[in-house]
């Protein structure tokens, strides 16, 4: 039952008139949970009451199903005016973003010359890019790209998924850039070819990618909810002497916040990944997709 809930929720996330819909009605259904605006003021102002309670923030203006030049121009344009903000604001905050958002489908090149847009105007201000991984489809090109960028820039980072069977593959020769990983599960449909159907396989490979980039002392960020791999980092920090300048834990706005507090007042730096915009209906999905349990909260708000 859980299986058919989190296929369908991750369907949805792909529909395209379903996100069309949504866009026009505005954030529903219990969306302002795990999203924290539409308007880059809404987003700021959140950012800044995170930072209050000791955690830092990584924005992410959401953007899918971007298809013309246009509307990868557009979507670039809100990353800058984002980190514009971010700066004139003085919270602390990175960006983080999607290359399709950027062009990716259309044309690889506009997605690079955006990034590199992107990525300046953050050096500029000493602030950092990180880019999120999306399906398989866009793995390659995506680690592409970051290379491209990493011969030019330090201030960009890269995302990888524990759940690809190439990932150790991938993070050997990222290693050789001393690339600073954001680790993560992995939240996409994947087919059995390329990704492990078992959740303990993923959580095996998990582990074994973080201990592979600590023990290569590359910066890194363990993005996960789950205590069990929360508790393995900091067991393998200790173990091996890495400090905690070394690596943060990441997680989602509206998730794990007594643990995302808990973190920070034992010392360790949290990083909370808040996602703004009218693009908001994919993003929920994913998170819908990866606790069915959620769907209540559909449920209960569903007439608001
Ligand atoms: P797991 O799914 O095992 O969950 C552990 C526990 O966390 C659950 O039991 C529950 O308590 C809680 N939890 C997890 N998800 C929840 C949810 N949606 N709602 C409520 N509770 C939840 N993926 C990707 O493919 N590309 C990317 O770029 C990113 N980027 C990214 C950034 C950050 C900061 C985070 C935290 C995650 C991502 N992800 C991602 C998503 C990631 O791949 C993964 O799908 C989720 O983090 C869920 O996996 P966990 O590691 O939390 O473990």
């Amino acid at each position: 039952m859980e299986v058919a809930w989190r296929n369908m929720f991750q369907s949805l996330a792909k529909n395209k008139s379903a996100n069309k819909l949504a866009r026009k009605y505005g954030l529903r259904f219990g969306a302002k949970r795990f999203v924290s605006g539409e308007s880059i003021a809404e987003a700021i102002s959140k950012v800044a009451e995170l930072n209050k309670s000791g955690r830092v923030v990584t924005l992410d203006h959401l953007g899918e199903f971007v298809y013309t030049k246009e509307e990868a121009n557009e979507s670039t344009i809100m990353s800058l005016k984002t980190l514009d903000e971010i700066h004139a604001s003085g919270v602390q905050s990175h960006l983080s973003v999607k290359m399709t958002s950027l062009g990716l489908d259309i044309d690889k090149d506009l997605c690079l010359n955006n990034m590199r847009k992107i990525v300046s105007r953050a050096n500029q201000y000493g602030n950092f890019v990180r880019i999120d991984m999306e399906d398989y489809v866009h793995c390659q090109i995506t680690i592409d790209i970051y290379e491209e960028l990493r011969q030019e820039f330090d201030n960009v980072g890269l995302v990888i998924q524990a759940y690809l069977y190439r990932t150790e593959e991938d993070m050997k020769h990222l290693n050789e850039l001393n690339a600073n990983l954001r680790l993560v599960k992995g939240a996409y449909k994947e087919s059995p070819d390329v990704a492990f159907p078992e959740k303990k396989d993923v959580d095996e490979n998990y582990k074994k990618i973080i201990e592979m980039h600590m023990l290569n002392r590359n910066y890194t960020a363990v993005a996960s909810h789950d205590e069990k791999i929360i508790q393995f980092t900091k067991e393998l920090a200790n173990k091996h002497g890495i400090g905690k300048d070394k690596f943060e834990f990441q997680m989602l706005y509206g998730i794990c916040e007594d643990l995302q507090n808990k973190l920070v007042k034992e010392g360790y730096k949290v990083r909370v990944y808040v996602p703004y915009g009218k693009d908001w209906f994919g993003y929920f999905m994913r998170r819908l997709a990866e606790r069915p349990a959620n769907v209540w909260f559909i449920l209960k708000n569903l007439f608001k």
